[in-house]
């Protein structure tokens, strides 16, 4: 075990783990960031997505001690009030199902609205590629994009 400092939802904050502990883990068994979700495990679902420094990454094959002071944003601190222009076009269209591959879904999407504010069908295809949703709602995803891209222009 080891005690390890991290930079999250902008707070630091420090936990006593064995460093090779998934990211994952730590945000959700230690830090009670449950927002972020297991899937496979394997960096193949795009359930556990966070950001680190900006770029969308997967928090289950992340071991906690190669993080060092780098930011990490969870969906919990995506924005203050849950109203970040995704998460409002989340809601307007309705995107969820069951809902448990959306926080992945939403900070892939984050990620993506940063480094492209206005993201072509292609963009939007290419960057959610890695998140998948078994309940099939990756239309609705698509158009909430859109829809959030034009709202962060306003
Ligand atoms: S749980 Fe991390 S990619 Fe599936
Ligand atoms: S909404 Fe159910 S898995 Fe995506």
């Amino acid at each position: 075990m080891a005690i390890i400092n991290l930079n999250v939802n902008g707070k630091t904050l420090s936990v006593d783990v064995d460093p090779s502990t998934p990211l994952l883990w730590v945000l959700r068994d230690h830090l009670n960031l449950v927002g972020t979700k297991f899937g496979c495990g394997m960096a193949q679902c795009g359930a556990c997505t966070v950001h680190l420094n900006g770029n969308a990454i997967r928090s289950c094959t992340l071991p906690v001690s190669s993080v060092k002071t780098n930011a990490i944003v969870t969906i919990e601190g995506l924005s203050e009030k849950g109203d970040h222009p995704l998460q409002q076009a989340w809601e307007e269209l309705d995107v969820s199902q069951c809902g448990y591959c959306q926080a992945g879904q939403i900070m892939s999407a984050a990620a993506l609205l940063k480094r492209n504010p206005k993201p072509t069908d292609q963009d939007i295809d290419n960057a959610m590629s890695g998140n998948i949703c078994r309940c099939g709602t990756h239309v609705r995803i698509r158009k909430a994009i859109h829809l959030a891209a034009k709202k962060s222009k306003k």
